[in-house]
């Protein structure tokens, strides 16, 4: 496996993506690991990533210069190149900021071993306003451009590497080539990573950790925390409990697809608390959609820590974290903020170890592993679905009537998307009902009804999105199908709003 240290760059996790796709598991880990942990975990090669300090700052961020000495390959990108500079004594200075994006590289007559088999001239992204000036002592200049004389060097005998550009990104010509050279020919990685071996892995290791004790495991119904029960009850089949907390606002059917597919195909031993009633009543009279939140997620919290004090000897807190939690706020911090998180809100007295088997995932890879591991694919594709469910759907006050109408039509909905091929294109999609009513006609007499809102968008991670352009006809069958079908109901109306400035939830 390959290390990545994250300097904070912006395509940090594409890196980490790309050499995964090479079939070599890579990890990201933060700036400031030793090198004697990174000793410790085998790794074949090290990457120094991209980011935006400037290592003249005062306070720009350094690795451990034990690293240097580990005997390992290492590969510095952009920032990473300028740290490996600025250890060997090189000089890097801040450029005239006029040859970011896009740059033309040529290879010196040396070009190295990073570019063995490459063009001599082609096109590299540069995302940098520092570059390296004066390559350090034994270090041949290997790639070079108008603007960045060094745009590569190397120590080929201290096997020590350095590029300005991203070979990560897409608009570097042959980058995916010298990632494969570094990873192959200089680390001698194999490329035999894949979701079969992660399996194999990670019930050895689920195994080896929680012995003949017990683990307990929240379950949403989401993909994330589904896959994990599914991995677990593969590993340790009984000795895991699952408590599946049904607030009453999930979407049509939910609760019982989820105990059908996870019970009835893989047998896990799953606790569905029915708290419908305790969510509502606590609900009664709230229209503020903050409070509403707030009430939902602490009723959550009360809910899975009654059931959780029923049960006895419980060892282990399992949960469904991935990758882009743990990254989120940056390797170094992340992990401990979400764990808090998630676990904040237990009985002190209750104490667990955390197992995060997914920790290391990114989304698209927790779908394969669900496929691998026979999931079916209504779960493993299934669409955002926030923690307040359609509590957040059913603007103002909640009611049970409310909530059906939103059930329903958000049924008839995915029901239309599915039916038009649609659902893998579109990011999410349901109705939301704002509790307008207006006037309208059915059967020759005047009707008072609500109006039901559609929201679909495309998005890649829900922080901006645009509104998807459902062809009409898919629109007006699902209009006709929900006037129709969803009793009070007799307007619909498509949000053509991306976000900014909407949110995608309109709570
Ligand atoms: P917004 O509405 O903030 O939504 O643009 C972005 C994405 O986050 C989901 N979302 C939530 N997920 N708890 C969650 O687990 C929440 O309280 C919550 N609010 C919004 C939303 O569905 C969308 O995918």
């Amino acid at each position: 496996k390959i290390a990545v240290l994250d300097f904070g760059g912006q395509f940090n996790q594409v890196l980490a993506r790309r050499i995964r796709e090479l079939g070599v598991y890579s990890e990201m880990l933060p700036y400031s690991v030793t090198a004697d942990e990174l000793q410790k975990q085998n790794f074949k090669g090290i990457i120094i990533s991209g980011g935006p300090m400037s290592v003249n700052q005062s306070d720009a961020y350094a690795v451990d210069a034990g690293i240097f000495d580990l005997g390992l390959p290492i590969l510095g990108i952009d920032y990473g190149m300028h740290l490996i500079a600025h250890h060997f004594g090189g000089t890097v200075k801040e450029h005239d900021g006029k040859h970011l994006g896009e740059v033309t590289l040529s290879l010196t007559e040396e070009s190295g071993s990073l570019f063995r088999g490459l063009d001599k001239i082609s096109q590299v992204w540069m995302s940098h306003s520092d570059c390296v000036t004066h390559a350090p002592e034994n270090f041949l200049v290997t790639a070079s451009s108008e603007t960045y004389p060094v745009s590569a060097f190397e120590n080929s005998h201290a096997q020590v590497y350095g590029v300005q550009f991203h070979p990560e990104v897409k608009q570097t010509d042959n980058g995916l080539e010298l990632l494969k050279n570094f990873v192959f020919d200089t680390c001698q990685a194999t490329g035999n990573w894949s979701m079969k071996h992660f399996i194999e892995n990670q019930v050895k290791e689920i195994r080896q950790t929680v012995g003949d004790k017990k683990v307990l495991l929240g379950l949403s119904g989401g993909v994330d925390s589904s896959v994990v029960a599914v991995l677990l009850n593969k590993a340790i089949g009984d000795q895991l409990t699952c408590i599946f907390v049904d607030h009453g606002l999930l979407r049509k059917d939910e609760g019982d697809q989820v105990m059908e597919s996870l019970v009835g195909k893989f047998g896990l031993n799953i606790i569905r608390v029915d708290a419908k009633n305790r969510f509502l009543s606590k609900l009664k009279g709230v229209s503020d959609p903050e409070t509403k939140r707030k009430i939902i997620g602490n009723e959550f919290i009360e809910v899975f820590n009654d059931e959780a004090s029923k049960l006895e000897h419980v060892d282990f807190l399992s949960q469904g974290t991935i990758y882009s939690d743990v990254i989120e706020s940056g390797t170094e911090t992340a992990q401990t903020i979400k764990s808090h998180h998630n676990v904040g809100g237990l009985p002190e007295d209750m104490t667990f170890e955390l197992i995060e088997p997914l920790k290391t995932l990114f989304k698209d890879e927790v779908r394969k592993l669900g496929i691998e591991l026979a999931m079916p694919e209504s779960l493993v594709w299934r669409q955002p679905f926030p923690g307040p469910g359609l509590g957040i759907r059913v603007l103002g006050e909640i009611t049970e009537e409310k909530l059906a109408i939103v059930r329903e039509s958000d049924a008839v909905l995915r029901d239309e998307i599915k039916k038009a091929g649609l659902d893998r294109d579109i990011w999410q999609y349901f109705t939301v009902l704002p509790g307008i009513r207006s006037v309208g006609v059915k059967s020759d007499a005047r009707t008072y009804d609500y109006t039901v809102g559609i929201r679909a968008i495309t998005s890649v991670d829900g922080m901006t999105a645009d509104f998807a352009r459902i062809p009409w006809d898919v629109l007006q069958k699902i209009s006709v199908r929900i006037v129709n079908e969803v009793p009070h109901v007799n307007r619909i109306v498509y949000d053509i709003t991306s976000k900014p400035p909407a949110t995608v939830e309109w709570e």
